[in-house]
């Protein structure tokens, strides 16, 4: 195991071309080690969401190198990117993105469904997912559909589908940005308990509060690293 679990190495994303190319990635660099809890702030259109993408290997740099668990991810095919995807990453996004029609468990048996690198049976994945759902506290929630959950809860069913593979690490884009404050606080406790575990997570947050949970924030501008540490004075 290398101790970086993230490096990047100059990278670009450039959409567009000629005069009307936009620089989303203007040239960064960073590192993240195995076991951290990273914060990432910046402005809007600051590339915030376009190197959330490249890093969950959703999409491709312009230029520059993604190693990724030791492994350079940066010019994979889409086939390769989804492979990556399966067995090294779990999401959570902003408005959980559950599948409407199923109940908690089978949104949460899903990736086990899916995972071309590992045959679970039908019965492993409902126990592994009944476990994951136990683990967020949704134990007496298992047949529930989204709509009869609160986001809190909708957001925790969530959780539980990104670790059911047991991914290293967990990317979080604006995890508690539909949540009211009891439900946040719930749902970054549950990020530190992951954390606390061995989990990587790098999480997108416009809420000093909610990257105050971190122990590390990375504050992007004009898509490029501003500052690696605390950004407590660059409240906007
Ligand atoms: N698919 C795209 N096509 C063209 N420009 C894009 C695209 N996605 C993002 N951009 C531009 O790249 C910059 C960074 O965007 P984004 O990564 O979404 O920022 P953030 O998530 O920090 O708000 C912005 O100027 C945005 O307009
Ligand atoms: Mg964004």
């Amino acid at each position: 195991m290398t101790e970086s679990l993230i490096e990047i190495r100059d990278m670009t994303k450039v959409y567009g071309e000629d005069e009307g190319a936009v620089y989303a990635l203007a040239g960064v660099d960073a590192e993240v080690k195995h076991g951290e809890f990273v914060a990432i702030m910046g402005p809007s259109g600051s590339g915030k969401s376009t190197l959330m993408n490249i890093l969950g290997c959703l999409d491709r740099p312009s230029s520059g190198a993604y190693v990724l668990d030791g492994r350079d991810v940066s010019q994979l095919t889409k086939n390769e990117l989804a492979e990556v995807r399966n067995q090294k990453l779990g999401f959570i996004f902003q408005s959980f993105n559950l599948l409407p029609r199923l109940s908690a468990l089978t949104n949460v048996m899903m990736p086990m469904l899916y995972n071309p690198l590992e045959d679970i049976g039908d019965e492993e994945a409902e126990a592994r997912a009944i476990a994951a759902l136990e683990s967020v506290g949704l134990g007496s929630r298992l047949h529930h559909h989204p709509n009869q959950l609160s986001g809190g809860q909708q957001q925790r069913v969530a959780i539980a589908r990104a670790l059911v593979n047991h991914p290293p690490l967990i990317l979080a884009d604006e995890p508690t940005g539909n949540l009211d404050s009891k439900s946040s606080v719930e749902i970054m406790g549950i990020l530190h308990q992951l954390h606390h575990q061995g989990v990587t997570i790098v999480m997108v947050t416009h809420e000093h509060d909610i990257a105050a949970h971190a122990q590390r924030t990375i504050c992007v501008r004009d898509g490029k690293i501003v500052n690696d540490g605390h950004c407590a004075d660059s409240r906007q």
